[in-house]
């Protein structure tokens, strides 16, 4: 059976990748049509340009579909792969900037910035879920959208029944960092890891090969010779240069990137630029090349090369729908209800843990060891604030809104938390649910 594909949020910077991803492997995965759905006509528009290049290049006879319809979008689908950022970039810009206006984290998917998005992000995926449900309630939703530990919150209270795996790449990316930086080949690994998305930490990393945890050796290797971050996004090397120095103040675990968020606020902001943000480097690369190859592809009948590949992003993505497809019992990290799966931790927290993915769904596996308290601690903060700022959603609850503000491990006081909260609340209009 060929399969039918939607990317909600067609009009991404990584839908290129995924494409080439899903052209790649067609022999796990046939497909007979891919469909590109967005809000944002202009956007799609130019990636149906760039798609529709890449599909004729591979001579695939794949068919391509743009929408910005969701019954055409998702009527008779197998799989939609969801991507979707409410908003916009202007939007993260916001969220990015108003915190730091205040001196405090302004950040995409961390901090009171990935509360704003949350709060934004709730309403339009709950949107499309709903519509998913109308149109195509057997497909697979493979999902990308942020913040992914608030959404999966927000979808498994909605929608039980929702097909629903929510992924986050940045363990591999991470994976791959150490893997490329000190010479490992990271297909040999099974990682134990334990957390929320993008907050969590390595218990260890069972070497196949060697047949021996390696992650202290590894934590060693960070500590004295560092990344290698030659060729990265610069924002990006920064992020690691600070993970390096996260790993040697506590060298106990290896740590989400993410995580210098919430244990050095202060050197974040210090380092932070308030009127060019993350949002702004996107905008002015990302976005700039989909429009500057969209242009050039119009232009003319054929071009000399595209610089766009498939890339890990993608991969990871379209690993787990051959996995579903496929009975291949492959494991991923994946963010899903905690239910034992961290025994010490509440069991209705949503976790990111590693997971057996087959046909029948997602086998979270059991750490069957209690995590320390410093990570509890820390964890049982982040879940009651993140569930707070749901709860403030469903209720319209400004009390709850308040209070998820407040709880958030980047802000100091109760007074920037509430001066954050309404100049937000102000910004984003329509696009958050009414707070009384
Ligand atoms: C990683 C994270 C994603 C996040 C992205 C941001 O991939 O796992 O959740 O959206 O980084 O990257 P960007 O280049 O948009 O700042
Ligand atoms: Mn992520």
């Amino acid at each position: 059976m060929k399969n039918i594909v939607t990317i909600a949020g067609g009009g991404s910077g990584y839908t290129p990748g995924i494409v080439l991803t899903l052209l790649k492997n067609q022999a796990n995965f046939p497909i007979k049509e891919i469909r590109l759905y967005d809000t944002d006509r202009e956007r799609n528009s130019d990636m149906e340009v760039i798609v529709d290049y890449l599909i004729k290049k591979n001579q695939s006879d794949i068919t391509l579909t743009v929408t910005h319809d969701p019954k055409t979008a998702f009527t008779g689908v197998n799989f939609i792969f969801s991507q979707i950022r409410v908003g916009g970039i202007q939007m993260r810009e916001i969220d990015e900037k108003i915190p730091l206006k205040y001196g405090i984290v302004g950040q995409e998917t961390c901090g009171l910035g990935g509360f704003s998005y949350g709060m934004r992000s709730m309403k339009g995926f709950l949107e499309m879920v709903q519509h998913i449900q109308e149109y195509a309630p057997d497909a697979w939703i493979l999902n990308y959208t942020n913040p992914e530990t608030i959404i999966s919150e927000a979808v498994r209270r909605k929608f039980p029944e929702a097909k629903i795996i929510n992924a986050c790449d940045m363990t591999i990316s991470v994976e791959e960092l150490i893997a490329d930086s000190f010479g490992y080949d990271r297909t040999n690994w099974i990682s134990y890891y334990y957390g929320l998305n993008h907050f969590g930490w390595y218990q260890s990393i069972y070497d196949t090969a060697e047949k021996r945890d390696i992650m202290p050796e590894i934590i060693e290797k960070i500590r004295t010779q560092g990344f290698n971050t030659e060729g990265l996004d610069p924002s990006w090397a920064k992020a690691f240069k600070l993970m390096e120095h996260m790993v040697d103040t506590f060298p106990e675990h290896l740590p989400n990137n993410y995580l210098e968020y919430y244990l050095y606020p202060n050197r974040i902001v210090e380092s932070s630029n308030p009127t060019y943000t993350r949002a702004n480097e996107i905008m002015d690369g990302r976005l700039k090349k989909i429009k500057e190859t969209a242009e050039k592809i119009r232009s003319a009948s054929s071009i000399e090369d595209i610089d766009y590949s498939s890339d890990s992003h993608g991969q990871y993505i379209v690993d787990i729908a051959v996995s579903i497809l496929n009975d291949q019992n492959q494991r991923f990290m994946l963010i899903m209800p905690n239910k034992g799966a961290i025994p010490n931790l509440r069991q209705d927290a949503v976790v990111e843990v590693p997971c057996y993915v087959n046909a029948h769904g997602v086998e979270p596996i059991s750490l069957r060891q209690d995590i320390p308290d410093f990570h509890k601690g820390l964890m049982e903060a982040q879940v009651a604030s993140e569930k707070l700022l749901v709860d403030a959603f469903f209720e319209g609850s400004y009390q709850k809104a308040l209070q998820a503000f407040t709880l958030n491990q980047s802000v100091p006081n109760a007074d920037v938390a509430k001066k954050v909260l309404d100049e937000l609340i102000e910004a984003n209009g329509e696009y958050w649910v009414e707070l009384s």
